[in-house]
C-alpha cells in the first residue's frame, strides 16, 4: 500500500517536471503557457516556487513520454493524469496551465489546471481523489505559506489558485486557498498546526459575503480567533491586490478585517431591523455561532457585544446558548 503511494507521488512529480518542460522548452508553451502567466503578471520567481507549468494540445503527449519512462498505465491513471473511456485512453490534462498541488511536505498530490480559452467549462480542472489526494484535507498553498504562517501567527484564507500566487509575488506569504469550495474540518486542522488565527478574504460579491458566513463556524467550534475582510465590489484578492500593491493591500486588509461574529450579527441585521421575526431568527443564528467557541471567556466578551448591537438582553442570549450546548451535547 505505502509502496504503490509512492510509486503515485513519483509520477505525479515526474508530470510536474513534465509540464515545467513543456512549458519552458516547446515553442507552444512559450508562448501559450508562460504567454498567459507573464500577460497575468506572475514573474519567474513565482512561476519557479510554484513549480507551474503547460500541459500541450494533443490527447495523449504525456501518456506517451510516461510510459516510455517506464510508468506502468495503471499507475497513471491511478495518480488520476490519465483517462480511460472503453479501450481509449487520453491525458486528462490538456492545453491547460497546471497548478500542481502540494502536501506540507512539498510533494505533488494533484493538480488544478486553468483554460487558457474565454467560457471554456470547466474553467479549472482538478485531479480526481486518488488514494495521495483527499481534496478535503488539502489547502493550496501550504507548503510555500507554512513558515509565514507561524511568523505572522495568521493565516489569510482566500478563495483561488492565483490570489495566492498575486499575494506570494507582493510579499504576503501566510495565505493559502480553500480552491472555491467551503472549508473543511481537515482544512482547519491543518492551518491550526501552524497558527490560531484565519483572516478570511472573500470577493466582494454577494456570494463572496455568503461564502464568508459560510464554513465559518467550523472554524470558530475549533476554537480559532476568525476575523473577515470583504473586499470592494468585482474584486478578488488577486486583482485588487495587483491594483494596490502588496503594502497597500496589507493595510486594506488590516483596516478592514472585522471580527467574524460581529460581522455576521451586522450583516444578518441589515434588512431585519424593522422585522420582529427576522430579527429574532438572526439572534438565534447568532446565539449559534458564539455557543460553538470553545473558550468560555470569549463567548462571554461576545454575548456582551452582540447584546449591544441586537439590543437584546445580554442573560437572555447566555441562556439560549446554554440551551443550545445542552442540546448539541
Ligand atoms: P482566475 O479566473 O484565473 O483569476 O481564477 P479565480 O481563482 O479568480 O477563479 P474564481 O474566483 O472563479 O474561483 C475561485 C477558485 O474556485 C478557483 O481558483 C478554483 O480553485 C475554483 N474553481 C473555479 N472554477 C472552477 C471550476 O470550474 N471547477 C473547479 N473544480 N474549481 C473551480
Ligand atoms: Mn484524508
Ligand atoms: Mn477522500
Ligand atoms: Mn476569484
Ligand atoms: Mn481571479
Amino acid at each position: 500500500k505505502q509502496e504503490h503511494k509512492e510509486s503515485l507521488f513519483i509520477a505525479l512529480n515526474y508530470a510536474k517536471d513534465f509540464f515545467i518542460e513543456k512549458m519552458t522548452k516547446t515553442s507552444e508553451g512559450k508562448s501559450v503557457g508562460i504567454g498567459y502567466f507573464k500577460e497575468r503578471g506572475f514573474h519567474n520567481q513565482t512561476i519557479e516556487n510554484f513549480e507551474l507549468g503547460y500541459s500541450l494540445n494533443q490527447w495523449d503527449a504525456f501518456e506517451k513520454a510516461a510510459l516510455q519512462k517506464g510508468f506502468k498505465e495503471d499507475i497513471l491513471e491511478a495518480a488520476g493524469l490519465i483517462m480511460r473511456k472503453e479501450d481509449r485512453k487520453y491525458d486528462r490534462f490538456r492545453s491547460r496551465v497546471m497548478f500542481p498541488i502540494h502536501n506540507l511536505a512539498g510533494r505533488v498530490i494533484a493538480f488544478g489546471a486553468r483554460t487558457l480559452k474565454k467560457d471554456d467549462k470547466p474553467k479549472y480542472l482538478n485531479s480526481p481523489e486518488t488514494e495521495v489526494y483527499h481534496k478535503s484535507d488539502v489547502l493550496y498553498g501550504i507548503f510555500q505559506a507554512k513558515n509565514a504562517l507561524r511568523m505572522e501567527d495568521n493565516a489569510l484564507l482566500v478563495e483561488g489558485y492565483t490570489d495566492v500566487l498575486s499575494l506570494h509575488q507582493s510579499g504576503i506569504e501566510n495565505v493559502v486557498a480553500s480552491s472555491g469550495t467551503a472549508l473543511t474540518e481537515g482544512q482547519i486542522k491543518l492551518v491550526k498546526r501552524f497558527t490560531n488565527n484565519m483572516t478570511v478574504l472573500y470577493d466582494g460579491d454577494e456570494a463572496g459575503i455568503k461564502a464568508s458566513l459560510r464554513g465559518t463556524d467550523l472554524i470558530l467550534e475549533q476554537g480559532m480567533d476568525v476575523r473577515v475582510v470583504v473586499l470592494p465590489e468585482g474584486q478578488d484578492p488577486d486583482s485588487y491586490c495587483r491594483e494596490l500593491g502588496g503594502q497597500r493591500f496589507k493595510e486594506y486588509i488590516d483596516k478592514h478585517a472585522r471580527d467574524f461574529i460581529l460581522f455576521k450579527t451586522d450583516v444578518l441585521l441589515k434588512g431585519a431591523e424593522n422585522d420582529p421575526i427576522k430579527k429574532a431568527n438572526v439572534t438565534r443564528d447568532i446565539v449559534q455561532s458564539i455557543a460553538k467557541i470553545p473558550d468560555p471567556i470569549k463567548q462571554s466578551v461576545f454575548y456582551k457585544e452582540c447584546a449591544k448591537l441586537l439590543n437584546i438582553p445580554e442573560e437572555l442570549l447566555i441562556s439560549e446558548g446554554e440551551k443550545i450546548k445542552q442540546k448539541v451535547i
